[in-house]
């Protein structure tokens, strides 16, 4: 009751309201909304407060910039989108609110699309070594879609391509990823495809801000020989996996294409299935049998490891503790 109080009174003002409105629209920063309102950044920024501490707004950082969004799970979060729907899109104000948010997602948009392109025909050359990606990520469908996933997370997310097929297949899709540049195409591509559920947050794959035990699936494809620590990687997506997760690892057998050390940056050539059981078993997960998607001259390995099922006790305390089961300074 208290909390409804609360952000009744934080809406109950043209600017706010408009905020809620705009932010369900994807998640935007200070400047954007500043120039989409036409006010004073202070001011901007003050009713944005307002909206976060009324529990409507989620506030995030990445890097230097700040992004809002609507709430996905404050206690508000159904008040905000309730609200978002009875304003509706024919007031005036709003009508050229979503006409200036159109134009700032349009300018986002190309500059993304100008960073891809640029790299785009690097990653085409690599692409041509392996089987067609197709056969991969039909592969890699049906191992998430037998494991039934609520919480999936994927490390080193590039462009997102890994959440554009598989969110469909979970509730809750979050890309971790170190370049801004590939997140800002992965956040076009989201919004493209329409997956609300699907978000992408600046991140390092060896230190995740992450809580412990917080996803029932982990992917990470085509990143592992970019690490100079691969056991590493593994040992931090175990540890942000529940008891019964999987960790699903996409990469390399052993090549010896030299040039993707030189000109692509790969530190590694290829793993062997060995090395990959071994991390995961010293990171606390039970390996399964990989799959191999033999390609002329690359063959990629699909490795799939389990982390054991809770014990009772584990459950409990996992259970004492949910409210903290969720990703550090998200959502919330
Ligand atoms: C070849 S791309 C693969 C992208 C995506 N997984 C896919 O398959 O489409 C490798 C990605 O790993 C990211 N990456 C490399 N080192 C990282 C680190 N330490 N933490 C997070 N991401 C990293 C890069 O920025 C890049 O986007």
């Amino acid at each position: 009751m208290e909390y409804l109080m609360a952000a009744l009174r934080a809406v109950a003002e043209p600017s706010r309201l408009r905020l809620i409105v705009l932010c369900a629209r994807g998640e935007l920063t200070v400047s954007e909304l500043t120039q989409i309102l036409g006010q004073s950044q202070p001011r901007v920024s003050r009713h944005l407060k307002l909206l976060c501490e009324a529990g409507l707004l989620d506030r995030f950082r990445e890097g230097s910039w700040v992004f809002y969004r609507l709430s996905q799970s404050s206690p508000a979060a159904a008040l905000a989108r309730q609200l978002v729907a009875a304003c509706g899109e024919t007031d005036p104000t709003i009508t050229l609110d979503l006409q200036r948010l159109a134009v700032i997602k349009r300018q986002r948009a190309d500059l993304a699309n100008a960073y891809f392109r640029e790299n785009a025909a690097r990653w085409h050359r690599i692409r041509s070594l392996y089987i067609d990606e197709h056969e991969v990520e039909t592969a890699l469908v049906e191992i998430i879609a037998a494991a039934d996933p609520g919480d999936l997370l994927d490390i080193g997310t590039g462009t997102g391509r890994m959440l554009e097929i598989l969110a469909p297949r979970v509730e809750r899709a979050l890309g971790i990823d170190q370049s801004r540049e590939m997140l800002a195409v992965a956040r076009v591509n989201l919004e493209r495809a329409g997956l609300e559920n699907g978000s992408v947050r600046l991140g390092d794959m060896y230190q995740l801000a992450l809580a412990d035990a917080s996803f029932d699936a982990v992917v990470i494809h085509q990143v592992l020989h970019y690490a100079d620590r691969p056991a590493a990687v593994i040992a931090e997506a175990a540890r942000v996996l529940r008891p019964g997760g999987l960790l699903v690892l996409v990469d390399f057998a052993p090549h010896a294409l030299e040039f993707l050390r030189e000109e692509h940056a790969h530190r590694r050539l290829g793993f062997a299935d060995s090395e990959v059981a071994e991390w995961c078993g010293s990171a606390g997960l039970d390996p399964t049998p990989p799959r191999r998607l033999p390609g002329d001259p690359l063959t990629v390995v699909i490795w799939t490891a389990q982390r054991p099922a809770a014990t009772l006790r584990f459950a409990e305390e996992r259970h004492e503790k949910a409210p903290d089961a969720l990703p550090v300074g998200e959502f919330r």
